[in-house]
């Protein structure tokens, strides 16, 4: 009989606060579509939160956020396995032995670590090991490929060069993962222009309140053109948020009405707040349900855990076995 392996497609959401349309297209997108193309791992992953958040009633809180927004945007548990990472604690076990292997260098040069300390957040081992435990999610799962925003593709680069490391000291035991970004998506650009980040405050949230949505968008920076005078689409922050929604045409119709005069900017931006809203709406219809039903999440990831725990006991096994740690020793 022919057998198609399946490729995985494996993917880690940090919880970090509320989603917004960046992280939308940049990475969830893109990770829930993969569902469709083979077999998908997805989790949250807390325990990399726990190198920034050190509250546990925020962590809960972001954890229960992040689970009841990746399935209101679509992910579905009966086609993907979805789970929490502190749920198969064998990935610190792996991180562990990863470390082992890891080189201060690779992590030195980690643009993400000196992004952190840029924005103030204070040093710690596990955040500076935040590589190596992405690592061994990664490797633990056997993952073909990997779907993430741009922001983490250095991680890709220091998870193959430690598989490398690995395999070349005990022999073939770990997969090596491809990246996939999306380049059409790679950055979204946020309110006034820059990229669209948290840590800028420049960003839109999908599941704000009507007022507060449209408020939001309202906000975008544009120059002063009065209504009267032709404007420039080509750097509208408007017209590119706009093209995340809108179909070609739409698109074509906006820059039409950039160019003519007659339009202001609060036109374009009251466009911009009607599609944005519509797009969302089932997404939000659906989270309203998945508020009202506590348990169904636990229980998805209940089942999530116990799949990703016999593909991690395997890795682990053999792991172990490779580096000399387990089993008998008597003799
Ligand atoms: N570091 C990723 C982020 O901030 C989240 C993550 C953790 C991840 N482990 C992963 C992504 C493994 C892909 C694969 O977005």
């Amino acid at each position: 009989m022919l057998h198609l392996a399946m490729v995985r497609y494996l993917t880690g959401f940090q919880p970090t606060g509320i989603l917004h349309i960046g992280n939308y297209f940049g990475a969830l997108r893109p990770a829930i579509e993969t569902q469709d193309k083979g077999e998908g791992f997805f989790f949250i992953a807390d325990f990399h939160a726990l190198t920034t958040i050190h509250d546990p009633k925020i962590l809960r809180e972001h954890v229960r956020g992040v689970a009841i927004d990746t399935l209101a945007c679509g992910l579905d548990p009966q086609k993907a396995c979805f789970f929490r990472q502190s749920d198969v604690p064998i990935v610190a076990e792996l991180t562990w032995i990863l470390s082992c292997v890891t080189p201060m260098g690779l992590l030195e040069r980690s643009h993400s670590y000196k992004e952190k300390l840029a924005r103030g957040i204070s040093s710690s081992h596990a955040l500076f090991a935040y590589p190596t435990l992405m690592a061994a999610d990664i490797l633990l799962y056997e993952s073909d490929v990997v779907p993430v925003g741009r922001d983490q593709k250095q991680h890709l680069e220091i998870t193959r060069d430690i598989a490398m490391k690995f395999n070349e000291l005990y022999g073939p035991v770990f997969k090596l993962p491809e990246p996939s970004i999306r380049d059409d998506v790679a950055t979204i650009v946020g309110l006034d222009g820059q990229k669209m980040s948290k840590s800028y405050g420049n960003t839109i949230e999908l599941f704000s309140e009507e007022k507060a949505l449209r408020k939001k968008i309202m906000s975008i920076v544009t120059d002063s053109t009065p209504v009267e005078a032709p404007k420039d689409p080509a750097n509208s922050t408007i017209v590119s948020l706009y093209r995340l929604f809108a179909t070609p045409q739409q698109v074509a119709a906006m820059e039409e009405d950039f160019r003519v005069s007659g339009f202001g900017y609060g036109d374009f931006k009251q466009r911009l707040f009607e599609i944005v809203w519509k797009r969302f709406a089932p997404m939000r219809k659906r989270r309203e349900e998945l508020l009202k039903d506590p348990g169904y999440i636990d229980e998805i990831l209940a089942r999530g855990a116990a799949r990703a725990r016999e593909v991690a006991e395997q890795t682990i096994s053999r792991v172990r076995r490779a580096v000399g740690i387990g089993g008998r020793i008597g003799g």
